[in-house]
């Protein structure tokens, strides 16, 4: 029970489309239509505002954090199930991010999660956040290609877990991992192309 009420303090959470919300009071229009049609910062950034694509990453960031430390403070570090993977902390951890892929508000069409999965890793632990910023702030400054840095921040997310003993976060950091990619799909075709746009670009 306790790690349903987390799940769904987690769902409503993410689920708030933050990068619609922004963009739409900022008269840019429905983000939808725009760019990559993705809700998130990357895609905001090419309405050519850096205030609200600044805002919407860390908005979407704050609605992963905040529901996994409610979730730590509520049932504790361990959670109400014996340290299990799927109680209370990671399943309000999972739960923000399918929130945010999946908001029931949008007809379950959301963003890709790399934002709100940041606000996640700095939820279970610190180290792993940081782990999590350096890749995706790395690749970002590095390779100039957002889909690239994002898919390289959660896979970090799952190494750091595994290396830095948040084995527990694990099978959650896993999963999410590999939604992000799947949801990744059409960028990564892009790349195949050479047709995926740098940080920055309007397309
Ligand atoms: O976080 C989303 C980013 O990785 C890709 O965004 O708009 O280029 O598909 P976009």
């Amino acid at each position: 029970m306790d790690s349903l009420f987390a799940f769904l303090i987690g769902y409503l959470s993410g689920s708030i489309p933050f990068g619609l919300l922004l963009a739409k009071a900022a008269g840019k229009g429905d983000i939808r239509t725009i760019g990559s049609g993705n809700i998130g910062a990357t895609n905001v950034l090419r309405t050519g505002s850096k205030g609200l694509a600044a805002g919407t990453l860390l908005l979407d960031l704050l609605k992963g954090l905040a529901p996994v430390l409610i979730a730590r403070a509520l049932f504790g570090e361990e959670g109400a199930l014996p340290a299990g993977a799927f109680g209370p902390v990671p399943l309000a951890a999972l739960g923000a991010v399918l929130g945010h892929c999946f908001p029931v508000w949008l007809k379950f069409k959301g963003g890709k999660g790399v934002a709100t999965n940041a606000g996640v890793a700095f939820g279970i632990g610190w180290p792993v956040g940081l782990a999590y910023a350096l890749v995706w702030l790395g690749l970002l400054a590095s390779v100039r290609i957002s889909s690239v840095a994002g898919m390289g921040a959660v896979l970090a997310a799952v190494l750091a877990a595994a290396l830095l003993g948040y084995d527990r976060f694990l099978p959650v950091l896993a999963v999410i991992a590999v939604l992000v990619i799947w949801l990744h799909r059409a960028n990564i075709a892009r790349l195949k192309a050479g047709t995926e746009p740098k940080v920055g670009s309007k397309k």
